[in-house]
């Protein structure tokens, strides 16, 4: 665990809260979540229950009111514990309860955040489309202007919490000749008339968290319902993957560390040659880089994290922290599949899921190819010779 930045009681007392649910609660049924492909409710119920669906959501409005460093810290317990159960808490915490929180007026964060942050009531992010997924701006799902509602038309595309969403901030656009300008933000009720569920995915990974397409035909969308102002849409969703990034960083800190922690039992119990794996030089110098590079995630998701807490603009150190991370973590996940040798292949061991979980953290909230557009862009940006 990082040395260097200390943390405060109240970090300390709910990291062992959730370490100890995280240990007892949840990862004894990561397995089987994971082979029914089951969604854990009964654990996000828990969560709910704990605060931690509303983590950094102020008690005004039902939440816990902490910081999101505690966010970072709890996100890697879950995922260590089952990464299903991560990203369904994250997608809610970050990408749904985020924007409303940040972007919503007092009537909006009224109705919607204290249920949301009770766990009563589960959110999503519609942002990808069938067409578009890196190229954000370049999303088709439309919205017309109808008085006295909007009427939403299109197919979002792989939406963590889709089947079993409530509440979906929508993105969507009034003229794709406008770009990214032409882009809106909308607070959607899933039960409206016109929203079903389209293809569910079935993925290699993470397979306990629902990911669905959601469609939209002809759905009547309230005026109030509109989030930050027309037009506002895209830099609301950029805004929001800042912040999702952190969890995912968190998750593929979580993953990897579970992994090395498989790995170091393992190798620690299995004797090749005379003497226990781990005790041979080449292990120990897999298991050295493993151990550097997930303290490096942790140090560059924190400072992610602390930064966002200062509320000083933190984009790059986020894109930073989820790059590296989820690069870590997939050197660290197949190190630690190498070093079960054969059994590592086999579900026997959790190392084969923790391998197949961290794939997707290269690959949603931006690519690695994202990231680096970020960090290069925000990095030529900043450098003054
Ligand atoms: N904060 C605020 N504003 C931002 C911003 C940010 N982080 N990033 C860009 N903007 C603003 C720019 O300043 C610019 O503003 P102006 O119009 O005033 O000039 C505007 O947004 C357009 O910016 P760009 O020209 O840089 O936009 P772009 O079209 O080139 O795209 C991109 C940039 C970084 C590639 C962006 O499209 C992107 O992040 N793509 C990846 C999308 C993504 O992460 N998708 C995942 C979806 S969620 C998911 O994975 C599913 C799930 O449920 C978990």
């Amino acid at each position: 665990m990082s040395k260097i930045i200390k943390l405060t009681e109240e970090q300390q007392i709910i990291w062992n809260q959730v370490a100890s649910l995280a240990k007892k609660e949840i990862a004894p049924k990561a397995e089987a979540i994971d082979q029914e492909e089951k969604f854990p409710r009964e654990i996000i119920q828990k969560l709910g229950e704990m605060g931690l669906m509303g983590l950094v959501i102020d008690p005004e409005y039902g939440g816990s009111g902490l910081d999101y460093l505690t966010y970072a810290i709890v996100g890697e317990e879950l995922n260590a514990a089952c990464a299903s159960t991560g990203v369904i808490f994250s997608a809610h915490n970050s990408l749904a309860l985020g924007p409303i929180n940040k972007f919503g007026t007092e009537e909006q964060k009224k109705k919607y955040l204290p249920e949301m942050c009770s766990g009563k009531r589960l959110g999503a992010f519609a942002l990808s489309e069938p067409v578009s997924g890196s190229d954000a701006g370049a999303l088709i799902c439309k919205y017309e202007d109808k008085g006295d509602h909007f009427v939403v038309n299109g197919t979002k595309n792989f939406i963590t919490n889709g089947p079993e969403c409530d509440v979906v901030v929508l993105l969507a656009t009034k003229d794709m000749e406008l770009k990214h300008r032409g882009v809106s933000a909308f607070i959607v009720d899933r039960q409206l008339e016109g929203i079903s569920v389209g293809k569910v995915e079935g993925k290699m990974g993470i397979k306990g968290s629902g990911t669905s397409q959601l469609i939209f035909e002809g759905v009547k969308v309230p005026k109030e319902n509109l989030l930050g102002k027309e037009g506002d849409g895209f830099k609301i969703a950029m805004v929001t993957l800042d912040g999702g990034r952190i969890g995912i960083a968190a998750q593929a800190l979580g993953i990897g560390r579970a992994a090395l922690e498989a790995a170091l039992r393992f190798s620690q119990e299995r004797e090749t040659f005379g003497k226990p794996v781990s005790r041979h030089q080449g292990p120990q110098f897999m298991i050295a880089d493993m151990a550097t590079k997930l303290e490096a995630a942790r140090l560059l998701t924190w400072q992610a994290a602390v930064l966002q807490d200062r509320g000083e603009p933190f984009f790059k150190e986020a894109a930073m922290a989820k790059l590296f991370a989820s690069e870590a973590s997939n050197f660290i996940t197949d190190k630690a599949l190498q070093l079960h040798g054969g059994y590592g292949f086999c579900k026997e061991y959790p190392v084969e899921r923790h391998y197949r979980d961290q794939r997707i953290t290269e690959i949603y909230e931006g690519t690695s190819e994202v990231q680096r557009i970020v960090i290069g862009s925000a990095v030529t940006k900043e450098f003054r010779g």
